[in-house]
Parts: structure tokens; sequence; C-alpha cells
């Protein structure tokens, strides 16, 4: 079995998965999103210190399962530094006192294989990862073969709804609210720009789509309710169109057999529907985590680490370390 820890960013997250037959034999997670929620986003030193309190606390259920650990995997990029230190000590430590190996995972792969949790892995695949941190297509090939075909140029998807959110005092995270908002609101209300509409690129941007929705709720002051529905409705189906908008081009120059959405924001239903569409229409198989397993968790950590534990894939106790920025998998 390994045992794997998840900490890159407000999500403390441990589960223990058996090798063999990729069930899932332990997993929790405990967010801190109402901690972070009175600050409009994550405020990293809070979380890190969160992390401190969480993570002995789920290691502690775990314990039953010591005996039987083969390797302890850690997320250690990208990410908060802060944050994933907290999880990088954690299995430092672990690795020194049970005299385990240590597997370092890529939190974006780990997002990839959350696809593939008590599953066979199913390469290659055209993935569109959706994320507070990332806005990306990807071209997984195998475990070591993935190469990044679009990206943001500036901000991300989910944090777009985040920041949208903020400026309209609905809390953090911000995409489950302005999802739910956006139910109630008529999407056709206000005119937003969709981002990068004449470029032939293929990539991501948000900052301008930002701005736009911050000048229009000046102009619609003072909010109420409805108004605030309303503009839910038309930033969430603007912030979907671009994102369509450059898929249907990514299709159009050549349809992938096997197409995938991932990452916490791939829980919006408005985004999941006209994906599904899409796929249907070019005969693409469409694959989903679940929504359990969509934002941030130590199971998909923990099929990565499968992998990488079949490949040998280890890294000393001494040569581990995080890397927040890293953008290439
Ligand atoms: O993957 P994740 O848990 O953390 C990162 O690795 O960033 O993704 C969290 C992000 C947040 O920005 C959150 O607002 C967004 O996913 N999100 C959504 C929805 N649910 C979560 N964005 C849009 N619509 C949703 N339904
Ligand atoms: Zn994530």
């Amino acid at each position: 079995m390994i045992l794997s820890i998840e900490s890159s960013c407000d999500d403390s997250s441990i589960a223990i998965t058996d090798i063999k037959t990729k069930k899932l034999v332990y997993h929790k997670k405990i967010s801190q999103e109402l901690q972070h929620s009175v600050y409009g986003g994550v405020v990293p030193e809070l979380a890190a210190r969160l992390h401190v309190e969480a993570l002995p606390k789920i290691l502690e259920e775990c314990k039953e399962y010591f005996k039987d650990l083969k390797a302890i995997a850690v997320t250690n990029a990208p990410g908060l530094s802060v944050t994933l230190m907290e999880g990088v000590i954690m299995a430092k430590a672990l690795g020194l006192s049970l005299g385990l190996p240590i597997i370092a995972v890529n939190h974006l792969k780990g997002h990839i294989y959350s696809l593939f949790i008590e599953k066979e892995v199913i390469l290659p695949c055209t993935i569109l990862l959706v994320s507070g941190g990332h806005t990306q297509i990807i071209e997984a090939s195998a475990l070591n073969e993935m190469k990044i075909v679009a990206t943001t140029i500036d901000d991300s998807f989910g944090e777009s709804f985040d920041k949208v959110s903020k400026m309209l005092n609905l809390g953090y995270p911000g995409g489950p609210a302005v999802q739910e908002y956006a139910l109630n609101g008529d999407e056709n209300k206000y005119e937003l720009p969709i981002p990068l509409r004449q470029s032939p690129k293929i990539e991501f941007s948000y900052s301008g789509l930002k701005n736009a929705v911050r000048l229009l709720i000046e102009k619609c002051e003072p909010l109420d309710e409805q108004k605030i529905a309303d503009i839910c409705a038309c930033f969430q189906k603007t912030a979907v169109a671009h994102i369509m908008q450059k898929t249907k081009k990514l299709f159009k120059n050549k349809a992938p057999e096997n197409f995938a959405i991932v990452g916490g924001a791939s829980a919006n239903i408005h985004l999941r529907t006209q994906i599904e569409d899409l796929c249907k229409i070019h005969k693409t198989n469409l694959y989903l985590s679940q929504l359990k397993y969509c934002s941030d968790n130590a199971a998909m950590i923990g099929r990565v680490a499968i992998e990488q534990y079949n490949n040998n894939e280890f890294i000393s106790h001494e040569d581990i370390d995080i890397q927040a920025r890293v953008k290439v998998m």
C-alpha cells in the first residue's frame, strides 16, 4: 500500500491505496474553505498553519495501515510553497521513521489521474485541466509523456470565478457560489466580451473578462439579488464560451479519440454539458472524474504514485524539494 499526502493549497488530505488492486483503502480530506472565506481567497500562511493541525489528525486514523506501507507519496509541485512544504516535511518524517522510500508527485498529474481512481489508466487522452491555478489543454500519451498544447496567458478559469465571487461578496471558493447564483439569472441580460475571440491562437485569458465584470458591477450598483444573479449568469456564460471557442478550434484541427475534463472547476455543470455536446458531435469518448475527486485530494496523488512505484520513480529523503512554480510535467 502507498500512503499519499496532498497539501498544495487549502485542502489537507491523506489517502492509502492498494498497489495491486488500485483500490482506495482510506481517504480523508479536511477543507479550509470556511477559514479562508472571510478573506475572499486563500491566505498562504493561514493555510500552512491549518495543514499543521489537520494532517497529523488525519494521519492518526491511518496508523493501522502503517505495517502494510511500501512507500510514502507527496505532492511537491506546483502549488503554494509554504503549504507544499508541510506535506513534504510530513512525508520525509514518515519515510525516515518507517524506513520507506518517497515518491514525489506533480499535482497536475494528480488531477489527470483523478480520472483513473480505482480504474485502469486510459491513455492517450487529451485533457482540459481547469482549476484555481491552471487552465490548460494537455495531450497525455503516458505518465511521463505529457505535452501542454494550450494554456492561459494570465489568470485561470477557476480563479476568475473566485474573483467575481469576491467582487460580489459571495465568499470563497467562488465557483460553486457563482454557479448557484447563475441558476436564477438571465445570461443574456448584459453583454460581456469573450476573451481572445479574434485570435487564431489556442490559448486562454481571463484578466480582461474579470475587469469587464468589475466595470459591469460598478455600472449596476446598487446591487440587489436579481442583479447579482444576472451578473453571475452572464459571466459564467462568457467564461465557458471562451473555453468552448478554443476547444472547438482544437477539435476542428483534429478531434481526439479520448477527451477528459479534470480539476476543481471541472465541476462546473455549464462547462460539462457543453463539452459533452462537443464530444458527441465528434464521436470522441469523454471521461470525467467523479465530482468528489475533481477538487484537490490525496486519492488522485495516490493513483499517480502507483504508476511511479511500478516505474521505480523514487526520490531520496535528501533530494526531495518543493517546486512551487514548475511548468513542465
Ligand atoms: O483543483 P482545485 O480544487 O484547486 C486547485 O488546484 O486550484 O480547484 C479549485 C478551483 C477554485 O478556483 C474554485 O472556485 C473552482 O475550482 N471551482 C469552480 C466550480 N467548483 C470549483 N469553478 C467554476 N464552477 C464550479 N462549479
Ligand atoms: Zn488542484
